[in-house]
């Protein structure tokens, strides 16, 4: 649990009580432990750095400009997929010789903000996307670094839309493709082609599925070598997994030490892109009771937050584990914990075992720092949740609640309708 705790039965994060946060911003809010962000990046920091790596965030994880600051001042670089994440990262003080810029569908003025800004290196997932990079490298007068994005066709056994790395994926390029373009890389005349990059899947569990893709960029590697074609980075993606339920997550340290020797036979550059494993047990979804249902089969605990604010347990039926902000004696009941969105999807925790909450208590969904505010949106025109810092026993709205404003931003009636 980190930084989250009891203490007197209230729940803490760092030095505040979660309960006071409520009570001054309100709910529903995501909220931050600086600390648990530090402990986790340093966590991989020190278990990876018998090969020094640079440690690019994946701030598709979670894009907050006071996460990214608290991680850019421990020295990461920061993955991206997108021009909006290339401004984010450069808004929170990311050093663009740290950026690395991977997608499927890069379009022209996203290509040409990242040459202009000077990012490290384009991960590049096809030739005509390569091809692409070339034409406007030239028309700028630039060369562009660019990272082939290997599909090495492994299975990362985790869940089915979060595995990127079977030639059954839009990811990457298959291995005999990318030998070919690197054999006559010469062609792509403002294209420094010197860097390969692999990301399987996410919540990847074990090291089994990284070693079998390594083992293939070794083999490859190799392959290159006897042509006498030499890279200078290997990029090995992200996807190690957070602690959702206590005790079936490896640490990064036994990662590290399955992967090191291998990295180090490949001898390359290493950079990592992790996000899940720093943010994820670094946030909390806090969120209000409003009323407690019983049909006569079911009870559902009905809460101010919903699948809009917190989308993975409606879409992979992910599991996050539920605590009352307030513990009590109080003899505990089986719910459903629900929100207001008008889908029977729209749940945050099935079958869950917590006291016959009244309404106004509070709870906590925990390791919702990855993927949870990031992946929200305004389903049911409900207005996204504020986020929240904690440090010590200071903490900060980092970003503010929407408001109706916010709703209706930029929609216009045209003049046709009367
Ligand atoms: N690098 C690339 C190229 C990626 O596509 C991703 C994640 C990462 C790094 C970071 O992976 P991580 O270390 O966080 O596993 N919304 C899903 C996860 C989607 C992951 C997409 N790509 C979820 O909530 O589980």
């Amino acid at each position: 649990m980190h930084h989250f705790h009891y203490k007197n039965q209230e729940l803490f994060c760092e030095g505040i009580s979660v309960a006071e946060i409520a009570r001054k911003v309100g709910t529903p809010f995501y909220l931050y432990s600086h600390q648990t962000l530090i402990d986790h990046f340093r966590k991989i920091k020190t278990a990876f750095a018998p090969v020094d790596p640079l440690i690019c965030f994946a701030m598709k994880a979670n894009g907050n400009l006071a996460v990214m600051r608290t991680l850019i001042r421990e020295g990461a670089g920061v993955d991206i997929v997108s021009g909006g994440e290339l401004r984010k990262a450069l808004k929170a003080g990311a050093d663009p010789q740290k950026i690395c810029y991977a997608s499927v569908g890069k379009t022209e003025s996203e290509i040409t903000l990242a040459l202009k800004s000077n990012i490290l290196f384009f991960n590049v997932e096809s030739i005509a996307e390569l091809c692409e990079i070339n034409r406007i490298a030239k028309k700028l007068n630039k060369k562009a670094r660019v990272a082939l994005r290997l599909n090495p066709d492994v299975n990362a056994v985790t869940h089915a839309a979060i595995t990127t790395g079977t030639l059954k994926n839009k990811f990457g390029i298959d291995l005999a493709t990318a030998k070919n373009i690197l054999l006559s890389r010469d062609r792509y005349s403002n294209l420094v082609i010197n860097g390969l990059h692999i990301h399987i899947g996410s919540q990847i569990t074990t090291s089994a599925p990284f070693l079998r893709a390594l083992k293939k960029v070794l083999i490859f590697k190799r392959s290159l070598d006897a042509k006498g074609i030499k890279v200078e980075y290997l990029d090995i993606g992200g996807g190690m997994a957070a602690d959702y339920v206590e005790g079936t997550a490896q640490p990064a340290d036994k990662i590290a030490k399955a992967l090191v020797p291998l990295l180090k036979k490949i001898g390359l550059k290493v950079i990592m892109e992790p996000g899940r494993f720093i943010v994820a047990n670094a946030g909390v979804f806090v969120t209000k009771v409003l009323y407690l249902k019983d049909n006569g089969v079911k009870k559902f605990l009905i809460v101010d937050g919903a699948m809009n604010d917190l989308i993975r347990p409606s879409l992979y039926d992910s599991f996050h584990e539920i605590l009352p902000v307030s513990r009590s004696a109080s003899k505990k009941i089986t719910v459903d914990v629900v929100g207001p969105v008008c889908e029977s999807g729209d749940y945050l925790g099935k079958d869950r075992k917590l006291p016959a909450l009244a309404p106004g208590s509070l709870i906590a969904v925990l390791t919702t720092g990855a993927y949870g505010y990031a992946m929200s949106s305004n389903y049911n025109a409900r207005c996204r949740s504020a986020e929240v810092m904690v440090s010590k026993n200071k903490f900060s709205v980092v970003k503010d609640r929407e408001a109706f404003v916010d709703l209706v931003r930029g929609e216009h009636i045209p003049g046709f309708i009367k």
